[in-house]
Parts: structure tokens; sequence; C-alpha cells
């Protein structure tokens, strides 16, 4: 059974478990039951029927969250964290079914728990993986940090849940180390209402930040552009704006795009005209994904990425010609200044070469379309930039004309 369906189970069962229990409790509950807590025991009582509401919270949730990546305008994201979201219900589930055990417990005998600390620490728990799974979110309009700046742009709704992940696993962390050593109660629930006001509002206001970083930057570019509009060619300015891209944005590129830039790889120079490249265009996201993963097992960089980009091109050459790598370089090199005329990102992506024995990349990207006996010389990252790096600087000292 693959891993999503095991967890969907699991969610459906952790969602009908409280609702099974209530319904085999039902006949023995007391009229009243414990709904509120204090320090020595329940304080506050109400109509049994309550115990339903509880129970019936985990379903609810389960099908709330299964409809709304259906009814998401950008509910192609979703595919993206998919993991994580399944994750995140079953931690929502299975934090209400506990608290209708917990309920139900105190009903047949009450004061046996310590519910204040049980809820403070089912609540720090939560945060710590709420905090965990949101720097994974893409941009929805569900789950996350959702207010006009961060939904404006890909980089700034990225920026915003790294931060936002930071704040509530520290937020997670005060409440469970208190709930485990509860003491000095005014110095957590100082700490904690400090934390949750910074959770609050904290990502809000660096979102508008982000918003305000980025409207400068394209002030700065459209002035620059202008500057250096009097004095240089179109290739030459291309060729000296042309920048490594390491985040993008989540717009696809069309399929004319690509085949302009496999134009632009076809007509760089080669020893012997020999020509003897092949490029493959990477654009599924489940393909790039299993890329990644094959990288990173073989480097043992378990977080190794693409940067997000929406495409990877692999340029390959046969294995043992003389100038394989010089040829595929001097391709990818026109590829990506194509890149950049027309407004794309790119990054040269260097690890495939060193991967050249790995039996299960080779068998993977023969799969994919890599004739036999090629193999990957280098490979290009492409996609709409999210970032706007500077020009690292220039190395002196470099230059020695002879005249
Ligand atoms: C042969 C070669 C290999 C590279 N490999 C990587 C790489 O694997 N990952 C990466 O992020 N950048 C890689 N780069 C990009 C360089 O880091 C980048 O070109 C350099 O920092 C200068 O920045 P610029 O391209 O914006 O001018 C590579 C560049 C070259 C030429």
């Amino acid at each position: 059974m693959s891993k999503k369906s095991r967890k969907t189970i699991l969610i459906w069962a952790l969602s009908l478990l409280p609702l099974l229990a209530t319904m085999i409790a039902w006949g023995f509950l007391p009229e009243e039951i414990p709904v509120h807590w204090n320090s020595v025991g329940p304080d506050g009582y109400a109509d049994n029927s309550i115990i339903w509401l509880f129970a019936s919270l985990g379903a609810f949730m389960a099908i709330l969250f299964t409809i709304l990546p259906l009814i998401d305008p950008n509910g192609k994201n979703y595919q993206r964290f998919i993991e994580y979201y399944e994750i995140f219900t079953l931690v929502v589930v299975g934090f209400f079914a506990i608290i209708t055990g917990i309920i139900l417990s105190e009903s047949f005998r009450p004061g046996q728990l310590e519910v204040g600390l049980l809820i403070v620490l089912m609540v720090g728990l939560l945060f710590l993986v709420i905090g965990n799974l949101m720097p994974k979110l893409k941009k929805n309009y569900f789950i996350g940090i959702r207010n006009p700046w961060t939904l404006s742009d890909s980089d700034i709704w990225n920026r915003t849940h790294r931060l936002g992940g930071i704040i509530f696993f520290v937020f997670g962390l005060c409440l469970t180390l208190w709930a485990l050593m509860p003491v000095w109660p005014w110095l957590i629930y100082l700490v904690s209402a400090l934390a949750l006001v910074t959770a609050i509002f904290v990502p809000y206001i660096y979102s508008y930040y982000c918003f305000r970083q980025k409207q400068k930057r394209e002030q700065t570019v459209a002035a620059k552009e202008t500057d250096d509009a009097a004095g240089l060619s179109e290739v030459m300015k291309n060729l000296l704006e042309r920048r490594s891209i390491r985040a993008y944005t989540d717009e696809v590129l069309s399929h004319a795009q690509l085949e302009q830039l496999v134009l632009a790889g076809q007509y760089a120079p080669s020893g012997k005209n020999l020509q003897e490249w092949h490029f493959v265009v990477v654009e599924n996201r489940e393909v790039l994904g299993r890329l990644e993963q094959l990288i990173g097992k073989a480097l043992n960089r378990p977080n190794y990425n693409f940067y997000g980009a929406p495409v990877i091109i692999l340029c390959a050459n046969k294995k043992g010609a003389r100038n394989a790598m010089a040829d595929c370089s001097a391709a990818l090199q026109n590829m990506m200044l194509a890149a950049s005329d027309m407004g794309l990102g790119t990054c040269w992506i260097n690890q495939f070469r060193d991967v050249w024995e790995d039996d299960e990349m080779n068998a993977y990207l023969a799969e994919i379309g890599l004739p036999e006996g090629y193999q990957v010389q280098c490979s290009t990252i492409v996609g709409y930039p999210a970032q706007n790096p500077e020009a690292p600087a220039r190395k002196q000292g470099t230059v020695t004309y002879v005249k």
C-alpha cells in the first residue's frame, strides 16, 4: 500500500474513532459531563449531548480538508505539499480525537487527568508541528498566512512562511516546555502572550516589508535599465544582466518558450561541428522531484533541490567524447543567455556529473528518455525569477592584453 493511501486511511479511521467511542459510551454517560477544568478538576458541566459536537469535529475537519484543494483556485499547488498537508490533517484530526477521549475519561472519572496541562501540551505540540510544516506550504487561498502581499507573489509567500514557521515553532516549544515543567507560570504566560502576539502580527508586517522591498527592487531595475540603455547594445546588456537565480515563482513556461531555448542551445559552437549533444527538458513536477531525490540520496544531501524551478534542461553528450563538456557548456550558456533575454531566470546545476556512477539515477534517466551511451554533462534550471540578485563582484587582474 502506498504511503499516501496509508495516511488517508489513518485520517479517516482517526476521524471516526471518537464517534465510535461516543456511540459505545453513550448509554453509560452521566447526564452532565465536564467541559471546563481548573487546577484541581472539572468546574464546568454541560448536557451530555454536547459530546457529539466534540466527537464529530475530527470527521468535519477531515471532510473540510478533503474539499479545500478541490475548490481552491490554486488547487494544483496542493500537489506540491500534499505530503505535509496530509500530516497536518492527521494532526488536527488526532487533536480532536484526544479532546473527545479526555472528555469521555473525565465524564466517568472526574479529576483523574490534569486537563489544563494536557491541553497546553497538545496545543504546544500542535504549534510545533504547524511551525515545521509552514515553510513547506505553497501559495493557496485556504491554508497559511494569507494576505494581499503573500498572495501577490510566491517569493513573498515563501519568505513569510519561513519566518512564520520559526515563530510558531518557538511558540509551540514554550507551551510544550511549560506543560512538561509547569514552573513560573507567570513567566510562561508572559512568553506565550508575547509569542502569540508575535505569531499573529510579525508575519503580516514582514510580508508587507517584503512587498515594499520587491517594489523598490523593481523601481531600481527600471531606473538602471533606462541608464544603461544609453551606451550598451542589447546583447551586451543581456550578457551583463544575466544572473544565477535561486528562487522562482510558480508560473509555468510555455512550450514555445522552451523550444526557443533549445534552439539557442542547438546553435552553440561544437567541436568539429559534431553536435553530439542531447537535451532533456523536464517540465513534469514529479520527475523534477524524483531527480532531486535521487541526487540528494546519492550525494547524502537529503534537502537537495532545484530551488523550486519549474523546469530543468539537461545537456548530455556521448560518454567519453573529447569535447563532451565543452560542447554542452557552450550550449548551456547559449540557453541561459536566451532565457535571460526572455525575462526568465536560470542557474547552472552541476550535480548530475557527480552522480554519473549512480545506478538508480542512470536507470531513471534512461526511463525519462536519455539515449543509451549518453551522460549528463551539465544542466540549467529555468523559470520566472522570484529574486533579483546583485552581480557578484568580478575579480580583478584576470586579463592580460598582448599588444
Ligand atoms: C561550471 C559551473 C557550475 C555551477 N554549479 C552550480 C550549482 O551546482 N549550483 C548553483 O547554485 N550554482 C552553480 N553555478 C553558478 C555559479 O555559482 C554562479 O555562476 C556564480 O556564483 C556567479 O554568479 P552569476 O551567475 O550570477 O554571475 C555554477 C556555475 C558554473 C559555471
